[in-house]
């Protein structure tokens, strides 16, 4: 079959196999490049959200930098007679085949990782690999979660809280800067948004991992985390998802104590880089922000994806062998160069100027779409996009 991409909205229902794969040893070939240290890594790593985004990286750095067996958590779509598997799918296979192949190894659990029955799987799987892991990431980014405690399904939403969130927007289908007007969350969406995003499910895996003795000695515990800047600040940081990324935050301080007498390990949230995702495409203004924020830090030279972040994070935050630099909030800050007042001051300097004629000079919105593409393994060099590929066995 030939795969083009199908753009609906923030989404592209199809994905190409070859293109993941390219991505993925794109990434794998970078962390070899930048390994840690020798025996300062982790060696047995559980990761949560496992497939795309910061999650990928994660357990691409694990693998690939330090040599980590990894179990990985994910919920995506295998390839159904003409539909195409999702790209976390074949990101999930791609990295499999490219661990196995430098005798890496690898454990998938495609699940929902709020149910028990994942939890369980997972617990199954653990013991299998010979138990205790010496790093949990956290790293789920879902638009629901149903609660087994209660059954019931909870819905995100990316609100204001308070009062009507009015700014300009980039409708990335059609091209065009718009005004957008939000209204404000209720009480509901906002304990809602919690449930999903906030820190429940996390703390719960993590009381499970203790109670099953999987964590090592001295295991370290992260989790990921935005604030951003003030154009975005109303619909992101003191909105809905926002309020869900305090609780996040301040569950961290619990789970730190848990870890601390659990295993004398530790637990931290990092505070990391908007970025082109599955999940940040979805949030109003976030991308035209970021076709600008990329434009600001491509000039400055001081751009990085989510394998550099991840790479820096553990190269120089949690591997580093010396005490965790954190901020007042204990999180580590790998958003550091976003939020560098020269960076902002410019984006500030440019946000009233920005209109449909002028996106693309004024921002790297070509490079946002670019990227966008790139999720689902469109776009990439090497990859001759016409040839015929087999789609339950691309590889
Ligand atoms: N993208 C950004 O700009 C950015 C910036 C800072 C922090 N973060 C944070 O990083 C974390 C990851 O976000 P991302 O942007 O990499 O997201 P993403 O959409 O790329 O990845 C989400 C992952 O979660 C998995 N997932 C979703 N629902 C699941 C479920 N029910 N069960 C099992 N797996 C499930 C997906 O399969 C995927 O592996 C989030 O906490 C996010 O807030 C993102």
């Amino acid at each position: 079959m030939i795969i083009k991409p199908k753009i609906k909205g923030f989404f592209c229902i199809t994905a190409h196999p070859h293109g993941c794969l390219e991505n993925v040893r794109d990434q794998v070939e970078f962390s070899l490049k930048h390994k840690l240290g020798l025996g300062v890594g982790p060696k047995r790593v559980l990761v949560l959200g496992a497939s795309t985004g910061y999650g990928l990286s994660s357990r691409i750095t694990a693998a690939f930098s330090a040599g980590a067996e990894t179990l990985g958590v994910y919920l995506e779509r295998p390839p159904v007679n003409e539909r195409t598997g999702s790209a976390g799918f074949y990101n999930s296979l791609a990295f499999s085949k490219l661990a196995e192949e430098k005798g890496i190894n690898t454990v998938e659990v495609n699940g929902d990782a709020f149910s028990v029955e994942c939890k369980r799987q997972v617990v199954e799987e653990a013991k299998k690999m010979g138990g205790q892991f010496d790093l949990i990431v956290y790293s789920l980014a879902s638009p629901r979660r149903t609660d087994p405690s209660d059954g019931k399904t909870y819905k995100a939403c990316l609100k204001p809280i308070g009062s009507v969130y009015k700014n300009k927007t980039l409708d990335t289908d059609r091209e065009v800067v718009k005004e957008i007007l939000i209204e404000p969350a209720s009480e509901e969406e906002i304990s809602s948004t919690q449930k999903v995003m906030g820190g429940e499910d996390w703390l719960i895996w993590t009381e499970l991992l203790i109670k099953e003795d999987l964590l090592a000695h001295g295991c370290m515990n992260l989790s990921y985390s935005y604030i951003g800047p003030e154009v975005t600040r109303p619909i992101y940081r003191n909105g809905t998802i926002g309020k869900a990324k305090e609780h996040l935050e301040s569950t961290s301080q619990i789970i730190r104590k848990m870890m601390l007498e659990s295993c004398s390990g530790n637990a931290f949230v990092s505070v990391n880089k908007a970025l082109v995702t599955q999940a940040s495409s979805a949030i109003p203004v976030v991308p035209l922000y970021v076709s600008i924020l990329y434009k600001i830090m491509r000039e400055m030279n001081v751009h990085e994806g989510c394998i550099e972040q991840i790479s820096r994070l553990f190269r120089e935050k949690v591997f580093a062998g010396e005490v965790i630099p954190v901020d007042h909030f204990n999180r580590i800050r790998l958003d550091d160069l976003e939020m560098n007042p020269d960076i902002q001051n410019k984006i500030m300097d440019l946000w009233p100027k920005i209109n449909s004629e002028n996106l693309r000079v004024l921002t790297n919105f070509d490079e946002y779409q670019k990227e966008f593409l790139k999720l689902f393994g469109f776009g990439h060099e090497k990859i001759d996009y016409s040839k015929e590929v087999n789609l339950q066995n691309p590889f």
